[in-house]
């Protein structure tokens, strides 16, 4: 059977530093944050997956239904040869895409960039057995660093999917859209999909579910300190909190420190104060309107060309050309 090529951007020592980086900037920060991306080990990667089957969490589904229905449709537009996808996780959606260009005869070449290396490996081995033919380019990459250096014949068309681009800051969000349009000729395609705006309590439940499923995931980022760092958090100390920010529109996850306590982190020769109902906040997600994403897009470069919906108006997939 052939093999992917999985090329590595981002090696282990690299996550390491950035990590460290990332941590002594957001722990000494105040209020104290904490990136999302290092939420993804493997353990943190097979939570998202259950995540997106918890019948809180629509946005997989909704995403997934708007794929069903305009697949083939978005192939037809973009004839692309090459479909690459960012922070790809385990690329299962994307199959409905990668069916519908092989359907329209324009599919060569798969190239899936993720930071978790471990679902990077798992999803490219899986769709490699199940594509006979198609040559699976996988990148292990930060996806706000390394898109200067993908593969693939034109046209390519830049998935990104499941609302991801919400978990970046709007200034980030920015950059992150004028990269991806610097590596992209005119003519070639950006899919993206948003979550958007809707009832404050729809939104809260997706994040905070019965199961406790996404407690767990928000949690995972403090087993992964104390992995990689020798940080000693007390996982039982800390509560999952979900709540909405109206002013910017977007979901928050915290850790609340449920009592004072100090934490150790060697790696970094740090200590780190928490009062007790301190809270730290693991990530945002951003919750969009027709208006903002056109206008973001049209601002790096991008013109939308179609704005597809569930049915239920919950969360779209829009499908832009890189002008110039
Ligand atoms: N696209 C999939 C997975 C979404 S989960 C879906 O729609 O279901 C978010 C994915 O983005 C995870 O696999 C995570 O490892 C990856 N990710 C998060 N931050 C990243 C970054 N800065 N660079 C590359 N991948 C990142
Ligand atoms: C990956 N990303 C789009 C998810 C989201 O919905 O923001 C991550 C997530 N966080 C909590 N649940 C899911």
């Amino acid at each position: 059977m052939t093999e992917p090529v999985v090329e590595v951007h981002l090696t282990p020592a690299d996550a390491t530093a950035a990590l460290r980086a990332d941590v002594r900037a957001g722990l000494t920060g105040q209020p104290k944050w904490l990136p999302p991306k290092w939420f993804y080990d493997a353990h943190g990667s097979d939570l998202f997956e259950r995540i997106t089957r918890l019948p809180e969490y629509y946005p997989t589904r909704a995403e997934r239904s708007v794929l069903v229905a305009r697949a083939d449709e978005i192939a037809a537009t973009t004839g692309a040869h090459t479909l690459v996808e960012l922070g790809s996780g385990s690329s299962e959606k994307t199959r409905l895409l990668l069916d519908a260009l092989r359907r329209a005869g324009s599919l060569r070449q798969f190239v899936p960039l993720d930071v978790s290396a471990s679902a990077l490996r798992d999803a490219a081995a899986a769709i490699i057995a199940d594509y006979p033919g198609l040559t699976v380019h996988g990148v292990v990459g930060d996806f706000t660093e390394h898109l200067a250096l993908l593969p693939g014949d034109q046209p390519r068309m830049v998935a990104f999917l499941g609302g991801t681009i919400g978990n970046l800051l709007p200034d980030e969000r920015a950059k992150f859209f004028g990269s991806v349009r610097d590596v992209l000729d005119p003519g070639e395609w950006l899919l993206l999909g948003t979550d958007l705006v809707k009832d404050p309590d729809v939104l809260v439940r997706a994040y905070d579910d019965a199961a406790g499923v996404t407690a767990e995931f928000n949690l995972n980022v403090l087993r992964v300190l104390n992995r990689e760092l020798g940080a000693d958090f007390d996982l039982a100390s800390f509560r999952h909190v979900a709540l909405w920010n109206a002013e910017h529109e977007w979901i928050e996850m915290r850790l609340r420190a449920e009592r004072a306590m100090r934490v150790r982190i060697p790696a970094l020769d740090l200590e780190v104060e928490f009062a007790e109902g301190e809270e730290l906040r693991t990530e945002v997600s951003a919750k969009f309107r027709r208006e903002r994403v056109t206008a973001e897009l049209a601002d790096a470069g991008f013109e939308l060309r179609h704005w597809w919906t569930d049915e239920e108006g919950r969360f779209a997939v829009s499908l832009a050309r890189a002008t110039g």
